[in-house]
């Protein structure tokens, strides 16, 4: 079990990404801090979680990621059930579609203030409570953010704005605390079959290909709470870069695939691009292979 005994607190947990971390993170052995406003499907989560029989402790607490008072209540409650933070995932996200010229005034703040000071909220919220004592063990805060950073969405304005923000934010946070013992870094999804994404669609067996499944990514946020990633800091993870890396790691004739030292000529002279965009992530390339 790759994260025993360590207490990982994940926003916007009771359905979509965030659910599927914190199954993932249990799987692995870690305590749980659940928290969305929903308490029925936070409850669902954590059922799902009890039935894993892992014997992990799970905290349920529901706040608004918008409302500080809320989420600090919330992070309090977790210290007191959990103790210190190991990681701290700031998921919870929300998007709608509009022609910009006609855009609701109100959704575009709402959707500002859920994923870009909602993000800012929770870490103020777990400042705290970060375990940040051990240089060897680092505490970790990963924002879940998107693709369309880089790449803009028409009609997306307000969230496309919102996940170039918090790259933004993040590279502040980054810097301030490069002497403290956090490790800051984002995980950069392409479209995933989630209510966000697919309204009440989500999972009905028929997403269109492109769509990635949540599960998908449960190995990227593994790889940045783990060991492994004791040294990572502010890296942003495109998850189309590893989606062409796991398609060469396939097709590279055997003896230039068993680690990242081998792998990464092959991959220089076969993707540059995405060689460009990954190489200072052997770490994570190393734990692709070694899982698969
Ligand atoms: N799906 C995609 O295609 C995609 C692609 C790239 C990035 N992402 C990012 O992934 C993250 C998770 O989204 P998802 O796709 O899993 O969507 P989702 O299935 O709709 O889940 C969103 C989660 O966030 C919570 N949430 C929303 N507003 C909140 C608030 N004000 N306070 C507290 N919790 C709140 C929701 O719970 P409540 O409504 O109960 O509060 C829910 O648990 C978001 O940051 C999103 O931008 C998604």
């Amino acid at each position: 079990m790759l994260l025993k005994e360590k207490n990982i607190i994940i926003t916007g947990s009771g359905r979509g990404i965030g659910k599927s971390i914190a199954l993932a993170c249990a799987k692995e052995g870690a305590n749980i801090g659940l928290v969305a406003r929903t308490r029925d499907e936070l409850n669902e989560v954590n059922e799902e979680i009890i039935k894993l029989g892992t014997g992990v402790k799970v905290s349920v607490q529901t706040a608004d990621v918008t409302k500080y008072e809320e989420i600090e209540n919330a992070f309090k409650a977790f210290y007191e059930e959990l103790g210190e933070f190991n990681g701290v995932i700031a998921n919870a996200g929300y998007s709608r579609m509009w022609d910009s010229h006609d855009f609701d005034s109100n959704k575009f703040s709402e959707i500002i203030n859920i994923n870009v000071s909602g993000v800012f909220f929770t870490f103020k919220a777990a400042f705290p409570y970060f375990k940040k004592d051990n240089k060897s063990d680092k505490a970790r805060f990963i924002i879940t953010g998107s693709a369309a950073f880089t790449n803009p969405m028409p009609k997306f304005a307000a969230y496309t704005a919102s996940k170039y923000a918090v790259v933004g934010l993040q590279n502040s946070l980054a810097l301030e605390y490069k002497k403290e013992n956090i490790n800051f870094n984002m995980i950069l999804p392409t479209m995933v079959d989630t209510r966000l994404a697919r309204g009440r669609k989500a999972g009905d067996g028929n997403k269109p290909p492109n769509v990635m499944d949540a599960q998908e990514l449960n190995d990227y946020y593994i790889f940045l709470l783990s060991g492994d990633a004791n040294r990572i800091d502010n890296a942003l993870i495109f998850t189309n870069d590893f989606d062409e890396v796991k398609k060469l790691l396939s097709e590279a004739p055997s003896g230039k695939n068993e680690n990242w030292d081998v792998f990464k000529d092959y991959l220089e002279e076969n993707s540059p691009n995405t060689y460009a965009n990954v190489k200072k992530l052997g770490k994570l390339i190393d734990f692709i292979i070694k899982i698969s």
